[in-house]
């Protein structure tokens, strides 16, 4: 008896003792485990008379049921102050301000390509896409600019110095001008040399080249508009080294001048969202369409402010015509059969015209206070149906 009541008291200190779970289970398995103290007793039951078992035998269970609580409640307690210590350690503090939410927007020229994609995919046109390094090649020869061609100068190029032949030898630098010291390719009005010769390499000047890569790509009839950068040497208030520009191309049998003026006219109402839009086509030159002409959009003054729509003066907004059939030519295809229209227009000054900035520059400053003012909610997603205003 003496022996039940010292390992009782025992056993309960050494519960109480046991600082962690890990260590009350060595307990648990000391005293109750297969070779416990506690299994020990009770593996005595068997051979004891029945008296014996009444007093002896009911000592031991009541030996066991009360380590089994006292174990079960120490092991509650360590359990709970686990937790506790968890809790501390992972604990957010629910007292700092809330993050701001929305702090992104879409950039104004990001916004109107999407309002012109979106503008002309409802038209059935698809988007191109052409790289900004070019070759002198697509950039001009192919759209009717011979070597020659004062054109040429007038775009300000951006000319890579090309030291070695296409494919080989070390980066190209950047030289401004006609100053390229490589040898010419002179493609005798054919697709220029894909290995082994120099090729002259530029940044596009405009976006026509995508023209010329859609043409030798797909066959007609072609439905497509092709937005990107573009560059040419030239800084102040309205020009900036690098630019953005839309080109449409249309090529199929029988088009004509008439399926030009509806599809501008049909886009520019769509996108300045008014009605009253006024187109004027006024006669111009490009070497790569002919005839060719610029369109001006009227404006109205109110409040000393122009408007867009009316009459009562112009701005011109992109350069349209009949693909050139030397250009049609030049990418494969017979110029009796099939005919085209094609336009560019700057996608920077269609964003200066509808949402009123003055100063392109500040468009590739990244300044937030410009961006905040002048940005897009990212969620508003220029639709036909919802409007492609924002
Ligand atoms: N590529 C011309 C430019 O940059 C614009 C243009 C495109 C004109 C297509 C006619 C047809 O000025």
């Amino acid at each position: 008896m003496t022996d039940l009541a010292s390992l009782n008291s025992h056993a309960l200190s050494a519960i109480d003792a046991a600082a962690t779970l890990d260590a009350l289970e060595a307990v648990r398995i000391d005293l109750l485990g297969k070779q416990g103290s506690i299994s020990a007793l009770l593996k005595t039951l068997g051979q004891m008379s029945p008296e014996e078992r009444q007093t002896t035998g009911a000592a031991i269970n009541s030996l066991r049921e009360a380590v089994t609580a006292a174990m079960g409640t120490k092991k509650a307690a360590l359990e709970t102050a686990a937790l506790d210590a968890r809790l501390a350690t992972e604990r957010l503090d629910m007292s700092l301000p809330a993050p701001e939410i929305a702090t992104g927007s879409v950039h104004p020229v990001a916004q109107v390509m999407d309002e012109l994609a979106e503008i002309f995919a409802d038209m059935g046109f698809a988007v191109a896409e052409g790289p900004e390094i070019e070759d002198d090649w697509h950039n001009f020869t192919a759209l009717n600019i011979p070597e020659t061609h004062p054109a040429r100068a007038m775009h300000d190029t951006f000319y890579f110095q090309q030291s070695s032949p296409i494919g080989g030898g070390g980066p190209a630098k950047l030289v401004e001008g006609q100053d390229a010291q490589s040898p010419l390719h002179h493609p005798a009005d054919g697709p220029p040399p894909r290995t082994g010769e120099v090729l002259r390499m530029l940044l596009r000047t405009h976006t026509s080249p995508v023209q010329i890569r859609t043409m030798l790509q797909q066959k007609p009839p072609i439905r497509i508009i092709a937005p990107g950068r573009v560059y040419r040497s030239d800084s102040d208030a309205t020009h900036t080294p690098m630019f953005h520009q839309i080109e449409g191309l249309v090529i199929d049998k029988g088009i004509h001048l008439g399926h030009l003026k509806w599809t501008l006219e049909t886009f520019l109402k769509a996108f300045f969202e008014r009605d009253d839009v006024v187109l004027r086509m006024r006669p111009s030159y490009f070497p790569f369409t002919e005839p060719s002409a610029e369109v001006d959009v009227g404006y109205t003054l109110v409040n000393g402010k122009r408007v867009i729509g009316g009459s009562e003066g112009w701005m011109e907004v992109l350069g349209s015509g009949m693909v050139h059939p030397r250009v049609i030519e030049a990418c494969g295809l017979d110029p009796n059969e099939y005919q085209g229209f094609a336009f560019g227009t700057g996608v920077d000054r269609l964003a200066m015209l509808k949402y009123g900035m003055d100063d392109l520059r500040a468009f590739f400053d990244g300044d937030l206070r410009w961006l905040k003012h002048y940005g897009f909610a990212a969620l508003d997603v220029p639709t036909l149906s919802g409007g492609v205003g924002a």
